[in-house]
This record gives structure tokens, sequence and C-alpha cells, in this order.
């Protein structure tokens, strides 16, 4: 079970984790988090959960995990300074370090914010803001499949979610990737307010997707194309088959298909 001191203990992070809460079960850690958010001393406070009742995803989608499968953790930053397009680069860098290799596999990055190994979903990163008195507060929270089998997905999931025991086929020690999650975000969290080249540069060594055809779906209709890049703030840059360069924003699209 995950637990606070086996999480802090010689945890050495400067913001992310400076203080641990971990929940038996709560709706959502986002919520939870949200809680904190009037207190400026809980800047950086991580909250885990074993379980949630209401745990939520990107585009209003649920996020369901049975008791103990999973990572599930916020993280309160308020007043923060950077821009929310490098936050969420920065996160999404920092999941895939902390899932790093599972067999010869390395987690990837599908943008805008899922985490990938061989090609199917391990990880998802929800970002949260809310603006008070002309400073942002953020909730990152980040939801890990650890020890799903394959028959814990929902039939229609099957094929595209997998878990770091399914991939590594060894059990995953969940407080260790709690701490490795923790000490991650805090160091590429702590890039976005100095070198946003760092982030951009191993975004697109861990990017599924660079270079890859993909199909998206902006507004309900379809581009194919090939992933030329991503600019920070307009979104990702693609080659269209039928000619031309197009920036999809994050917002407005849907990923639907990744080829070789
Ligand atoms: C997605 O891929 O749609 C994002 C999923 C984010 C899920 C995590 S689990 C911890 C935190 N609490 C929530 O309610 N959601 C996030």
């Amino acid at each position: 079970m995950l637990n606070h001191d086996d999480i802090k203990s010689h945890l050495k992070t400067s913001r992310v984790g400076r203080e641990v809460l971990v929940y038996a079960s709560t709706a959502s850690t986002n919520d939870a988090a949200w809680h904190y958010a009037s207190n400026k001393k809980n800047d950086g406070l991580a909250i885990f959960a074993e379980q949630q009742s209401a745990g939520r995803g990107r585009g209003g989608n649920k996020w369901i995990s049975h008791k103990s499968q999973s990572i599930l953790c916020s993280t309160l930053l308020l007043n923060e300074i950077s821009r929310p397009e490098m936050l969420t680069l920065a996160v999404a860098v920092a999941v895939a370090e902390a899932i790093g290799r599972c067999g010869s596999k390395q987690a990837q990055i599908k943008w805008p914010n899922d985490i990938l190994i061989g090609g199917k979903k391990v990880a998802g990163i929800l970002v949260e803001s809310k603006s008070s008195k002309g400073h942002f507060n953020y909730v990152i929270g980040i939801g890990i499949n650890c020890h799903q089998k394959k028959d814990s997905f929902p039939p229609e999931l099957r094929q595209t979610a997998t878990s770091i025991d399914i991939e590594s086929k060894i059990v995953c020690d969940r407080i260790s990737l709690a701490k490795r999650l923790l000490v991650s975000l805090d160091e590429w969290l702590g890039e976005t307010q100095k070198n946003s080249v760092a982030i951009l540069d191993r975004w697109y060594e861990l990017s599924a997707q660079l270079g890859h055809h993909v199909t998206l779906q902006y507004n309900r209709r379809s581009f194919t194309g090939r992933v030329l890049g991503i600019d920070p703030q307009e979104g990702l840059i693609v080659q269209l088959e039928n000619g031309g360069v197009r920036i999809f924003s994050a917002s407005h699209t849907v990923m639907v298909r990744c080829e070789d």
C-alpha cells in the first residue's frame, strides 16, 4: 500500500512533494488538491489516493481505476509564473521519464497528454488551472496504470490501454514509482522557469508521433499528415497529406490514429 512515510523517506525535492498526503479513498485527487489552494504554504503539495470514486480525465471523460492498482496523484502549484503550455509539456516529459523503460520499451508521449508504452496508453495527465488575484494556480493530475491485467480494462479499451505490469512482466513497485514521479516533476517543472529549450528537446526525444503519419479530428473534420513538431503555444504542427502545414490546438483536436 502507498503510505506517506515511505514516499517521503529520503525524498529530495525542492517544491513538488514538500508535503505529501495519502488517502485511502477520495472522489478525485484533483478536487482534494484544490481544497488546499487557499493557503500558499500548500504550494507543491502532492496528494495520492488508493481509490477514486469520481476520477476524471480530459474532455469530460471518467478515469476509472480499481483500488490500489494505479498511481493516482495530484500536485498543487500555487502562484505559478510558467506558461500553461510549457507546464503541460514539462509534465508529460516528467511522467514519461518517471515510468522509464518497461522491458525494452521506453514510455513515450502522445500529444497532447497521454503516455504510451508500446503504442498503448499507460498514463494520462489532467492539468487544471484557476486564476486568482492576477496569478495562476494549477492542479496537475496524473493517473498511471500499474497492476492492471488485460481484462481489468473495459472491452472497448483493451486494444488501446496497458499497464506497467503487463509491459514489464514484473510487479511494479508503486512506492518507488511515486517517489520517481515526484522527483521527475520537481526537476522538469523547475525547468519551465529557466530553460524551455531543454523541455522541448526532451519532449521531441520522447514523442511517439514526431515524423509519423497521424490522423486527427479538428472540429469534427478529419486531417491526415506527418507530424513536423510542436509549437508550445499553438499546438501540433502537421504537414498535411493534401498540401500545406497546419497547427492543431490541443483543446479542439482529437488524435485518432498514429501510423509508422
Ligand atoms: C486523461 O488521460 O484523460 C487524464 C486522466 C487523469 C487521471 C488522473 S488520476 C489522478 C487525478 N485525479 C483525477 O480525478 N484525475 C487525475
